[in-house]
């Protein structure tokens, strides 16, 4: 994976996908090493984050290596009409590997051709989070001890999660058995529910949450966003269309476990939040290592 950029969770095999959760382990292990005294990751975010941005940041600090960067584009000179391809070329040569989030699809693509050093996609748009896929896979592997032969319910905004579209085309690699709850207008896109069908796999689409919990081993929700609607009344008539409740978990399976990417609005109550089959938070923790593995991997150190 010696500097292979990740832009879609498909530019990794699923071989250099689980190499990635077998190194995430060690890191678990032992997540404070001096390996990137050396290296400069650049940490480019057009997009508000907070567990992205400071994941791999917290990554790289544990790892003694130096990041630069910003926040928001609007104190760079973005600001003064500069392209990013402009703004590509130039922190290239600031750095060893770029970190990028940005709202317009395809950017991480463009970029990753552009640049001389690999590119991260942080999330661009409503179209793929490959990293947030691979802690994914790395917090389902943890709790379920496998990723093969799951039922995986999703529930909420199918349509333009970009988690969801990564970890629907990542799981179609496990033989998984895929639950999609959604509004209607929020339906998985087709361009994704082919790399189902082109695996011979199952998908049942629901509107409602509660009849899939039983059977789920997984129950995955995401947050309906605001920021994807262009007719802010349709998202006032959406917004609260789920709402997990502790009195909702009761009769799950043994393993079964809550995921969500967050940030979350109210589509899961903080009653549930102590219950042990919450690990939303744990998932955010399992993306530090993962994204050690990634870099330590990219950079061609591990
Ligand atoms: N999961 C995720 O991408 O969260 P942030 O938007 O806070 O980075």
């Amino acid at each position: 994976m010696k500097n292979k950029s990740l832009v879609s969770i498909n530019d990794y095999s699923k071989d250099e996908q689980l190499k990635i959760l077998e190194l995430a382990k060690e890191f678990e292990k032992n997540p404070v090493q001096n390996i990137l005294q050396d290296h400069v990751i650049a940490s480019l975010f057009f997009e508000p984050s907070t567990r992205t941005r400071l994941s791999f940041e917290s990554a790289v600090n544990r790892l003694g290596g130096k990041i630069v960067g910003f926040s928001e584009a609007s104190n760079t000179s973005v600001k003064k009409g500069e392209s990013l391809r402009d703004t590509i070329l130039t922190i290239a040569n600031y750095s060893d590997l770029i970190v990028m989030r940005n709202p317009i699809e395809g950017s991480a693509r463009f970029a990753s051709e552009i640049s001389p050093v690999p590119i991260i996609n942080a999330g661009d748009g409503a179209n793929q989070h490959p990293t947030q896929t691979l802690l994914d896979l790395y917090s389902i592997l943890k709790t379920q001890g496998t990723l093969d032969n799951l039922n995986v319910a999703m529930v909420g905004d199918l349509k333009y999660g970009r988690t969801i579209h990564s970890l629907v085309i990542a799981l179609c690699n496990f033989n998984t058995t895929f639950h999609l709850v959604s509004p209607v207008e929020l339906k998985l896109p087709s361009s994704v529910k082919m790399h189902i069908k082109e695996r011979k796999l199952t998908y049942h689409q629901y509107t409602d949450m509660e009849e899939v919990i039983p059977n789920a081993d997984i129950l995955y929700m995401t947050r309906i966003q605001r920021e994807r609607f262009s007719d802010p009344l349709e998202y006032e008539r959406i917004k609260n269309a789920y709402n997990l409740d502790v009195s909702m978990i009761k009769n799950t399976k043994e393993d079964f476990k809550v995921l969500h990417p967050l940030p979350r609005v109210n589509e899961i109550n903080i009653n549930v939040d102590v219950n042990p089959k919450a690990y939303y938070f744990e998932q955010a923790l399992n993306g530090v290592f993962v994204r050690q593995a990634l870099i330590a991997s990219i950079l061609g150190i591990r």
